[in-house]
C-alpha cells in the first residue's frame, strides 16, 4: 500500500473514516457535475469499499488526499488500472476530484507530479492516461500542467456512462510517456 507526500499534502490508503467526506465532496454537484451529478450514501461507500479492494491488489489506488496543515480531507486523486476495455486498454490513469473549496491553490497539479513520480520511478509504467468530459476544462488544464498530450485520434464514447447522458459520453484522452522507457 502506497503513501505519498508532497510540501502541502499526504495521499494515503482508504480508511472507514474517509467515507464521511467523501460523501460530502460527493454531494456537491459541482464537484459531481461531470459524473451526472451527487452521488448516493450507498454509492459513495461502494466507491470506497471498491477502492479499498482495488488498492490491496493494485498497490496503490485513486486514494484520499489530506492536507497536512490540517489534518482535513481535500478530495482524492491516484493511479488506477483501467478496468474497462477501450482502444487504449491495458492502461493506468491517473485521476482526481477535489472539494470546491480548496479548487485554485495547485493541489492537484503538486500530488499529480508525486503520483506520476511514483508510476514511472517506482512502477515502472511505461505510460500514464488520462481522460475526461471533452468540456471539463479543469481536469484537462491539469493533465496539460502535468505534460500530457492530447491526439483526437484517441478520443472516445466512453461505454459506462448512461445512455441517459449523452453529454457525458464522449471523452478526451492524454497520455503521458515514461522517459524512461524505452
Ligand atoms: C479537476 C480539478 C481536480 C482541478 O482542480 P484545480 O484546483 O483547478 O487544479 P490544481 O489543484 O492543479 O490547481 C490549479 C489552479 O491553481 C492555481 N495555482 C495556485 N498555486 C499553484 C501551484 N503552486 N501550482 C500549480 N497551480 C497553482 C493555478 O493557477 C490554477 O488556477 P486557475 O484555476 O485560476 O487556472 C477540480 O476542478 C475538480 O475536482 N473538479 C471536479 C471533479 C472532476 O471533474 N474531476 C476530474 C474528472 S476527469
Amino acid at each position: 500500500m502506497t503513501t505519498l507526500e508532497t510540501p502541502r499534502l499526504l495521499s494515503r490508503p482508504w480508511t472507514e473514516a474517509d467515507i464521511e467526506p467523501f460523501f460530502a465532496l460527493c454531494s456537491d454537484p459541482e464537484v459531481m457535475h461531470y459524473f451526472g451529478g451527487p452521488h448516493s450514501r450507498e454509492k459513495v461507500e461502494a466507491t470506497v469499499r471498491g477502492a479499498m479492494e482495488a488498492q490491496a491488489q493494485f498497490g496503490v489506488w485513486l486514494q484520499p488526499l489530506i492536507l497536512k496543515e490540517t489534518g482535513e480531507f481535500i478530495g482524492m486523486a491516484g493511479i488506477a488500472d483501467v478496468r474497462f476495455e477501450e482502444h487504449f486498454t491495458p492502461a493506468v490513469e491517473i485521476g482526481w476530484r477535489l472539494a470546491r473549496r480548496h479548487w485554485g491553490q495547485g493541489y492537484i497539479t503538486e500530488i499529480g507530479k508525486a503520483f506520476i513520480d511514483h508510476a514511472f520511478t517506482v512502477r515502472k509504467f511505461g505510460e500514464l492516461v488520462s481522460f475526461a468530459v471533452q468540456d471539463n476544462e479543469r481536469s484537462i488544464a491539469v493533465m496539460k500542467r502535468l505534460g500530457f498530450t492530447h491526439d483526437p485520434a484517441d478520443d472516445f464514447d466512453h461505454k459506462r456512462v448512461p445512455d441517459e447522458l449523452p453529454h457525458l459520453k464522449r471523452h478526451v484522452l492524454y497520455r503521458l510517456k515514461n522517459p524512461a522507457a524505452a
